[in-house]
């Protein structure tokens, strides 16, 4: 029998490398972009602290109005969405919503999204050096508007962005990338080659929902972008991927609402996760998630979530005593 390991000590921190250092998020858990506003909506629920780390929505150069409403509604197992990203843009960002996002004392990854180049860089260059910016997730990947996949679906587009933005700042550059592509592994090495410390997956997948009767789309736009639990078995297959090509640590986003999801997202190679959709179900789960993962771990002779990381597939010694097959 495997040692009985204390839930309240299995260590749940991950490790990170940049460029300006080493770095330790609490534990694997963070908002993911866009369902979590700028942390405001959760005060009422959570600290929104609770969380490792926090991902804002996307923030561009340019104010932006998003799309025409409306915006999302529920599929079976799902949320189709249009939202278009909506944001307040980098101003008054740096004015308004970053000294509030201050406020909640944790690493923020400020997710970042452009038409070109330059408008990637710009709020880079802007952000840089603010207090408890740990770095950016570069949102290559929205599905919801016309240029949203210009740099997401092609590896040296991705590629040649995440070099420019590189040498803009040494803090993390965590790249989001696009489940609407053949092969997302590929797109993620070219992340790493170009310099990313981290990549996240998976946005939204393009989706339709249309009412035949009126001949239109049940949304704004003619297409969205698809989250919640009918996309997370997409996602488990591309994070394992991805995980097997990279070196860099990957974070698994993609219809995750419980301790078991995340450690099945581990189990196939990621270090963090997002919650995204579900917050909306249930704002407060993080506070559950936190203790079953703790609890499912020591359950099954793991005294840390690394140790469970990439497992899935491996030879049996790489699994605690307690899982190894019998006979
Ligand atoms: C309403 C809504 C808005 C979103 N806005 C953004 C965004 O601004 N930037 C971004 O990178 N991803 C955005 N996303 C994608 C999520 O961050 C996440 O990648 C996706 O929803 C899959 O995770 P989930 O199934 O847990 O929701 C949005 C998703 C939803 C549902």
């Amino acid at each position: 029998m495997n040692e009985a390991v204390d839930p309240s000590a299995v260590d749940l921190s991950v490790r990170m490398t940049a460029p300006s250092g080493p770095l330790t998020l609490t534990h694997p858990v963070l908002p993911a972009s866009g369902t979590f506003g700028y942390g405001e909506e959760f005060e009422p629920f959570l600290p929104p602290g609770t969380f490792s780390a926090i991902v804002p929505k996307s923030i561009s150069v340019e104010q932006r109005p998003g799309n025409p409403p409306p915006r999302a509604i529920e599929t079976p197992a799902g949320l189709l969405n249009s939202i278009g990203l909506q944001n307040p843009g980098l101003d008054l960002f740096v004015s308004d919503y970053l000294p509030r996002l201050q406020r909640y004392g944790v690493p923020i990854l400020v997710n970042v999204v452009g038409k070109s180049i330059e408008d990637y860089c710009q709020v880079v260059e802007t952000l840089e050096g603010r207090d408890l910016v740990l770095g950016y997730e570069l949102n290559v990947s929205c599905p919801n508007v016309k240029e949203g996949l210009r740099f997401g679906l092609d590896p040296d587009a991705t590629g040649a962005l995440i070099s420019a933005v590189r040498e803009k700042t040494g803090g993390v550059i965590m790249a989001k990338l696009t489940p609407n592509v053949t092969d997302i592994a590929e797109h993620a090495v070219a992340a790493q080659q170009a310099g990313a410390d981290a990549v996240s997956m998976i946005n939204t997948i393009r989706a339709m929902a249309v009412d035949w009767r009126k001949g239109k789309s049940r949304i704004g736009t003619e297409t969205g972008g698809l989250s919640g639990p009918a996309i997370r078995p997409v996602a488990l297959r591309m994070v394992w991927e991805a995980a097997q090509a990279v070196d860099i640590p990957v974070c698994a986003i993609g219809g995750i609402s419980n301790a078991e999801h995340i450690l099945e997202f581990v189990s196939v190679g990621a270090s963090m996760v997002q919650v995204g959709t579900h917050l909306y179900r249930e704002p407060t789960c993080l506070i559950s998630i936190l203790s079953e993962l703790r609890e499912l771990l020591a359950q099954e002779g793991y005294s840390s979530l690394e140790s469970l990381r990439g497992s899935f597939g491996s030879a049996p010694d790489r699994l605690p005593e307690s899982s190894r097959p019998v006979g």
